[in-house]
Parts: C-alpha cells; sequence; structure tokens
C-alpha cells in the first residue's frame, strides 16, 4: 500500500441525489499515499457528501467511488453525535471504536501532543484539546488514508497552524494519503498538494497558487480570499503608482521597492490581510 503510485480511493463523476435534490454532482478526484488533498468550497457546496462518498459512507447515485481493497482509513468527522453528559475518559473514548490497548491510545495520543489527556474527561476537554483527540483517534490505527473534515474547527488560530502542521507531519511520518476539508483558505496555501473546490460541483482545481488565480474561484469567494491565499506567496503592504513609484505608509515617494524590506503599506489590491480574520 505504500507504493506512491496506488490511488488509494478515486472518484469518477461521482454524485449524490437524495429524492430530487443532487447534494453534489461530476467529482472526479483520487488521493495516493503521502498526497494531501483538500476541498473547499462555500457552506452546503457538498464537500462533506464528498467525504462519505470516498470513505463509502455514501454511495454514490451516479459515477462510481473506487477504493483500494483492503484500505484502513481514519476519519474525523465533521459532527459527532455523543452525549456529553455521560461521563467518558479519553482512553475509552479511542476504545469504542477501535480494539487499541492502552499503550497504543497513549502513543496515538503523544502523537498528536495529548499524551497528558489519556485520563482527561471528553466532556472537559477544550476545542484544541478535542481536535487533537479526535485526530490520534482517526490515526491510531496506522490508516492508510486519513479524511478529516475541518479538523479545526473551534480551534484558536495558533492551535490551528499547529494543527496544520501536525497533519503535514503524519503524512511525511505515516506516508498516509490525506483527505482534508478546510474552511481556513490561507492555511491551505502551506499543507495541500492540491485544492478542489467545490460549489455543488467541481468549480475549479490544481495547486493551491492555480486555485486562488482562477476566475471561478474568485467569482465563488470574491477578491478577500484571493488576498489571503497570497498571503504566504507574497507579504508586502505598500502601493505600487502607475508612474512605477512605490507610496511607503507614511506617505514617502521612492523609484522602487527596498529590496526585500516590505515596511510599507499597498491600498489596493493587495491589502494586508489580517491572518486571524482571513478564514
Ligand atoms: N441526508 C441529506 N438529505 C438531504 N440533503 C442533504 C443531506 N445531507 C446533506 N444535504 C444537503 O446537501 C448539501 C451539501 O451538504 P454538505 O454537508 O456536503 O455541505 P458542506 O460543503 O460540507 O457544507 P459545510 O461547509 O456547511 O459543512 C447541503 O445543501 C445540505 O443541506
Ligand atoms: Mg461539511
Amino acid at each position: 500500500m505504500t507504493d506512491p503510485q496506488t490511488q488509494l480511493v478515486k472518484l469518477e463523476g461521482a454524485g449524490v441525489r437524495k429524492g430530487a435534490e443532487w447534494l453534489v454532482r461530476g467529482v472526479d478526484l483520487s488521493v495516493s499515499p503521502g498526497e494531501i488533498i483538500t476541498l473547499i468550497g462555500p457552506n452546503g457546496s457538498g464537500k462533506s457528501t464528498t467525504a462519505k462518498m470516498a470513505l463509502g459512507i455514501l454511495t454514490p447515485s451516479e459515477g462510481r467511488a473506487v477504493r483500494v481493497p483492503g484500505l484502513k482509513v481514519g476519519y474525523v468527522p465533521q459532527k459527532l453525535t455523543i452525549d456529553w453528559t455521560l461521563p467518558l475518559s479519553v482512553h475509552r473514548f479511542l476504545r469504542l471504536t477501535n480494539h487499541l490497548s492502552v499503550a497504543e491510545c497513549t502513543k496515538a495520543l503523544e502523537q498528536t501532543g495529548a499524551g497528558r489527556l489519556l485520563n482527561a474527561e471528553m466532556r472537559n476537554l477544550s476545542g484544541g484539546e478535542l481536535q487533537r483527540v479526535m485526530l490520534a483517534r482517526a490515526i491510531a490505527r496506522n490508516p492508510d488514508l486519513l479524511v478529516l473534515d475541518e479538523p479545526v474547527q473551534g480551534v484558536d488560530y495558533a492551535g490551528e497552524i499547529a494543527i496544520y502542521d501536525l497533519i503535514s507531519e503524519i503524512r511525511s511520518t505515516m506516508g498516509c494519503g490525506i483527505l482534508m476539508i478546510s474552511h481556513d483558505l490561507h492555511v491551505v496555501m502551506a499543507a495541500a498538494d492540491q485544492v478542489v473546490c467545490l460549489n455543488g460541483h467541481v468549480c475549479c482545481r490544481g495547486t493551491p497558487s492555480d486555485v486562488s488565480k482562477d476566475a471561478n474561484y474568485q467569482a465563488l469567494f470574491g477578491a478577500r480570499a484571493g488576498a489571503a491565499l497570497a498571503v504566504y506567496e507574497h507579504h508586502h503592504d505598500h502601493v505600487h503608482l502607475p508612474d512605477g513609484q512605490v507610496r511607503h505608509a507614511d506617505g514617502t515617494l521612492c523609484s522602487a521597492c527596498p529590496g526585500e524590506h516590505h515596511d510599507h503599506v499597498h491600498d489596493e489590491p493587495h491589502k494586508q490581510t489580517d491572518l486571524s480574520n482571513a478564514g
């Protein structure tokens, strides 16, 4: 299963219909070992539905979903239906659906930086801790394919970066393929090999940088999303005037950018992006 040429899962023209409504249609995508594919798109655009087709939780009404025989998957769902009023320790939670030893639970928690939470109560976990426990549960069985539906929900900005770093690390150390759903467009830039943008169908796809420049993507998310994606590529903040001069934040003019130091302000279109609000 470690052959990077193997497609762990492949959707071909896949779509799901409920009654007369198509939830999503015509999705083509595949995930190979060591690859991170990110699904983005507005609310209700079919991201979770697509992930469920890849997992086999939903059967395509058209097209097909093909998984490698014997594929082991780890899944962090968008929503959990657990009665949090009941006492449930982290290690019991990890063993609800997996036959794991305490040592295996501890190892998985340590991999997600949550080793000290083994005996904690699930209902007392902070948002970021819960996501780390969920990730630990997903990786505990050494999956070939990891499907993460909004893995940073409820996590603060610093925690978000830490979790995306962790996901990249898991990809490198475990070699699994990752299908990730994200609203955090600015962080998609850092982690994904390929982005598939959904809007009831595949709106556009490509490398994060290709997608950020795609007219369909820009129409869907607006110019602000482009600025958010661009921030990892080019972080500068000054105004280039039509005559080629550069106007700094303090109003002074110079004939060119001062080398790599971008200590001045871009007005339009490259607004300085506040990362904490860019998602
Ligand atoms: N079982 C269902 N029956 C009918 N409609 C459904 C069902 N599940 C999802 N839908 C609808 O299908 C559309 C796609 O839902 P989906 O959960 O895939 O969106 P999403 O892109 O994951 O959205 P979000 O960003 O809000 O998580 C939505 O309009 C949703 O209301
Ligand atoms: Mg969803």
